[in-house]
């Protein structure tokens, strides 16, 4: 099939906009699509279409983040718009725009890439790694007792919508300064993340913007929506700064009036909540895996994350994607400085790409992928010191859907 593969023009985007929405079935009035493809042009970001004789038949949208890893912070492409028509599917449409996004991100100096995962079959062939997981939490009203008394000595307050990111704006770069995976926000991120048109309501309410307040200062914030069909609250985002806070904003939640049940997708792997309930075992908790990493430039990404003891190990990473990556390097690092080079020595550990980026932002640890059947030990300990470099203080998370 002969295709023309090129960034859209200004004129264009619309179109493509509208493309995406139809592939996934988003709505497709005006107003919608103009406002998302506002959104891309003001982000700037590299969008890709593939032309089947002047009609657009795939896209791929990349934006331009910067994610926490472990000890820094780097650039990364945060992949999105991962569409091909169906009329037009499984003829390499996405292999295609795919080898040229992540040719184009080494070249404009993003170490990494990322995207939620539709399905979780489709992206390992492109490199991409289970990189984080998460709980999606559903709990019933007489569930919701806590085990032990709440001390906190704030208040919680609601904000108008129009103050919410000047709120939540300071709390969120506490909360996330340290945590791996989570994205710098800047302005027009908070726009998107508080949109909250009738395609985001999905039949709820608008949202509530709920801040705790400790001596004068926002330590925490809350935004949420009723679903009064369901008599249900559903958390959007819950993100504390203090240990406090996180208490007393799901105690905030949990007692709001006239709902049978809670709900919060996306909640980090190492949250405190299910070690607060009094019957923890009624919270229902399902695991997911949206979140996969791509590293893009081995050497920056490696040499760009800080680690929890001082080693020096050689990698054989296979990438046959991006042969730039593929071949024995040398890791060199400790909590304060990493370098990262290319290396004739034998590697002490095997791995593909995609397993790098499972271990890289802490989500699992190198003996698990072992066990697996995916990382190969060369030299005996190896497996045991790669863990002990890579563990990380807190799991991976990140809230930034994209
Ligand atoms: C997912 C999607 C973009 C794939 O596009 P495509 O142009 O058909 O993909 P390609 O032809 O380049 O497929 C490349 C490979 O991935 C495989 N693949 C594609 N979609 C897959 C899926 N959903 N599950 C598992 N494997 C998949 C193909 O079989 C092919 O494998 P092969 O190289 O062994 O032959 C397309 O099916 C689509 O638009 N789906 C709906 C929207 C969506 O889910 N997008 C992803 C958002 S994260």
């Amino acid at each position: 099939m002969d295709l023309e593969t090129r960034p859209v023009g200004r004129d264009e985007l619309y179109a493509y906009i509208l493309s995406t929405r139809r592939v996934f079935g988003d709505p497709t009035d005006e107003a919608s699509v103009r406002l998302e493809a506002s959104i891309v042009e003001r982000a700037n970001s590299r969008t890709l279409a593939a032309f089947d004789r002047g009609d657009i038949v795939g896209t791929l949208t990349c934006h331009y983040f910067d994610m926490n890893v472990p000890g820094g912070r780097l650039a990364l492409a945060g992949v999105s718009d991962v569409t091909t028509k169906a009329t037009h599917r499984r003829r390499g449409v996405m292999s295609q725009l795919m080898e040229r996004a992540l040719t184009e991100a080494k070249e404009e100096g993003q170490p990494l890439a990322a995207l939620w995962a539709s399905e979780s079959g489709i992206y390992g062939r492109f490199g991409f790694g289970m990189a984080m997981l998460q709980e999606n939490w559903t709990i019933d009203r007489k569930d919701t007792a806590f085990a032990l008394e709440d001390d906190s000595r704030g208040e919680i307050r609601f904000v108008e919508p129009f103050e919410a990111a000047g709120a939540f704006a300071g709390v969120y770069d506490r909360a996330c300064r340290l945590r791996p995976g989570m994205i710098d926000r800047n302005d027009l991120l908070w726009e998107v993340a508080l949109l909250d048109t009738d395609e985001f309501r999905q039949g709820a309410s608008a949202f509530y913007h709920a801040v705790y307040e400790e001596a004068g200062r926002v330590d925490g914030y809350a935004l949420y929506r009723l679903d009064g069909r369901g008599q249900q609250l559903r958390v959007g985002e819950l993100v504390p700064a203090t240990d406090a806070a996180y208490s007393a904003l799901w105690r905030f939640c949990f007692g709001i009036d006239l709902m049978n049940t809670f709900r919060a997708d996306n909640q980090p792997m190492d949250a405190p909540l299910p070690w607060m309930l009094r019957a923890p075992r009624q919270l229902r908790r399902a695991t997911g895996e949206e979140f996969w990493l791509r590293i893009v430039d081995v050497e920056a990404a490696l040499a760009g994350r800080g680690y929890a003891t001082e080693d020096r190990l050689t990698l054989e990473i296979r990438d046959p994607l991006c042969p730039w990556n593929d071949g024995v390097i040398e890791l060199e690092g400790g909590p304060d400085r990493a370098v990262c080079r290319r290396s004739g020595r034998d590697a002490d550990l095997t791995m593909t790409i995609a397993d790098l980026a499972g271990a890289y932002l802490g989500a699992v640890d190198f003996s698990t992928l072992a066990r697996a059947g995916r990382v190969a030990e060369r030299t005996e300990g190896a497996l045991r010191r790669a863990d002990a470099m890579f563990v990380t203080d807190m799991k991976p998370w990140c809230i930034v859907q994209f």
